[in-house]
């Protein structure tokens, strides 16, 4: 008997639901509507053309099979709520309820962005205490809370740069990028028109400082370095690479998704950044992924103030808030309203609850958590690159490999044992990468077992490596063709009769 067949949830609840369109029968219904108090009104004939002549093959379901279907499938969620999630440099923490509890508040949650600022002086004030507080973070001079993600916060710093090398007469040419940065470092650079160059790391894994020198002329707008870099090592020599570029008249960008790693440690404004962005959904514990609302503030030096997106928000005279439109060479707006407020209002209430101590101790954890597994973990797997790690570690599958085992295969692995895999393959300079970032929320009993879990895989490897190729074994969908999944994904549900179309 498959599973198909059996008629009610047996092993559990979500293991044979069905689609909400093969739940459908005719005529059921999960809403009944009040008696019309209003004329009829023909909507086809108001709306012409445009009315849709045929609905398609809409689920007909009561509201309690539609209640039970989608709180069935949210179960088949993996969540930071549910367990670990060590995915490297996402910085998957747990968003402290407080956060929620404060966000939804109704004179937050039911503010609407155009109420007149003399209504709005509390949202305002929210935004100007975030935006104070993070300048205190990054040591910058002036910030912007408008880009709504990590990769929209490069976008709009290396705008600002642009705008600021433009207006000296020569926007220039190109940006250099370190192998190790982030994947959206070389994408933002190069949609912001720039040509990409490469910057080759060292043995250490940091910048190669006299590469970095020979690569710098004129032509080159500025760095954009990802510190810590996605190797999770500290760019020891900060402070000469910036001298390199300022020496020339370029600009270093730091990608500040990692901050995780400084907080309360240290400040990129210190070590001579001229711009940067923080990503609120990782270091500052709002809620990230799944398509959801990010918040990527860009901060910066004074001389790069001028060019910030407007409106910001000024203090007046008479101490209210109110936002600043007057601003000439600003590149302009780059997100609607003023970002993302929900996510404002949760960094605050993160900030807030921890304090300057609890940030400083936060950072402490994430590193004390991802050197703790590098250590119990180093003679399993290889270390490719001995340098300190901070908030994560990255290792290789080159013992595992020699078994035909990948990064991949322990990854889908370790599913098995419960746990969200860690990101797979990255960064590149890595050969069969696995990037292991724990964050402080971890408990060291967590920790522990996730230890365990990549201890016991890396002996299956050693032991049936067949085995560990085809997990997971668990789950309720086996290994998936991603190929296939990636090349021909199928999108549409379409009825069984003309599944053939599908292609
Ligand atoms: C180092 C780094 N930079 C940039 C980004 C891009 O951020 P976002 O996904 O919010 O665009 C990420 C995302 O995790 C990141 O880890």
């Amino acid at each position: 008997m498959s599973d198909r067949d059996i008629k009610k949830a047996t092993r559990h609840v979500n293991q044979n639901e069905a689609l909400i369109f093969e739940r459908s029968s005719p005529g059921k219904k999960g809403y009944r509507l009040a008696p019309l108090d209003v004329p009829e009104v023909d909507y086809k004939k108001s709306l012409g053309d445009q009315a849709r002549a045929d609905l398609g093959n809409m689920p007909e379901v009561s509201e309690m099979e539609i209640i039970r279907h989608f709180t069935r499938i949210s179960t088949w969620n993996y969540a930071i709520d549910l367990g670990m999630y060590p995915l490297g440099s996402c910085t998957m923490k747990y968003n402290a309820r407080v956060n929620e509890t404060v966000v939804r508040l109704r004179g937050l949650a039911d503010a609407h962005p155009y109420q007149p600022e003399r209504i709005s002086q509390g949202a305002l004030r929210i935004m100007k205490t975030l935006a104070d507080c993070l300048l205190d973070i990054t040591g910058m001079d002036a910030i912007t809370l408008q880009p709504a993600a990590g990769a929209h916060g490069e976008m709009t710093g290396i705008l600002l740069i642009h705008a600021c090398l433009k207006s000296k007469g020569n926007p220039r040419k190109k940006i250099l990028i370190p192998d190790s940065a982030h994947g959206t470092n070389p994408a933002t650079a190069a949609i912001c028109g720039y040509a990409v160059e490469n910057l080759k790391s060292n043995s250490h894994g940091m910048v190669d400082i006299s590469a970095l020198a020979q690569q710098m002329n004129e032509d080159v707008a500025g760095l954009m370095l990802t510190n810590p870099n996605t190797l999770g090592i500290f760019e020891q020599e900060i402070d000469k690479i910036a001298e390199i570029l300022h020496q020339k008249g370029g600009l270093l960008y730091m990608d500040g998704a990692n901050m995780n790693a400084l907080v309360g440690k240290a400040r990129p404004g210190d070590f001579n950044v001229d711009v940067m962005h923080l990503n609120l959904h990782k270091t500052f514990s709002t809620p990230h992924g799944g398509g959801g609302p990010g918040s990527g503030p860009v901060a910066c030096k004074k001389a790069l103030e001028p060019f910030l997106p407007q409106p910001l928000i000024v203090e007046n005279a008479d101490g209210t808030l109110g936002f600043d439109y007057n601003r000439p060479q600003s590149v302009g707006r780059v997100r609607m309203f003023f970002g993302n407020f929900g996510m404002h209002v949760r960094a605050l209430a993160y900030i807030m609850a921890n304090g300057y101590d609890g940030l400083r101790q936060t950072t402490e954890d994430a590193v004390l958590n991802a050197n703790y597994i590098r250590k119990k973990l180093e003679e399993e797997y290889e270390l490719p690159y001995k340098s300190p790690s901070m908030h994560e570690v990255v290792l290789s599958d080159r013992i595992q490999a020699q078994k035909g085992v990948k990064t991949g295969d322990i990854a889908k692995r370790l599913i098995d044992y419960g746990f969200h895999p860690y990101t797979v393959s990255f960064p590149l300079v890595v050969p069969g990468a696995l990037m292991i970032e724990p964050t402080e929320s971890e408990s060291l009993e967590e920790l522990q077992l996730f230890i365990d879990a990549m201890k016991s895989i890396a002996r299956e490897a050693e032991e049936d490596p067949e085995f560990v190729k085809n997990a997971p074994h668990s789950t309720r969908v086996s290994r998936l063709d991603e190929t296939a999944a990636a090349r021909k994904p199928v999108l549409r549900w379409k009825p069984q009769a003309s599944s053939a179309e599908q292609g």
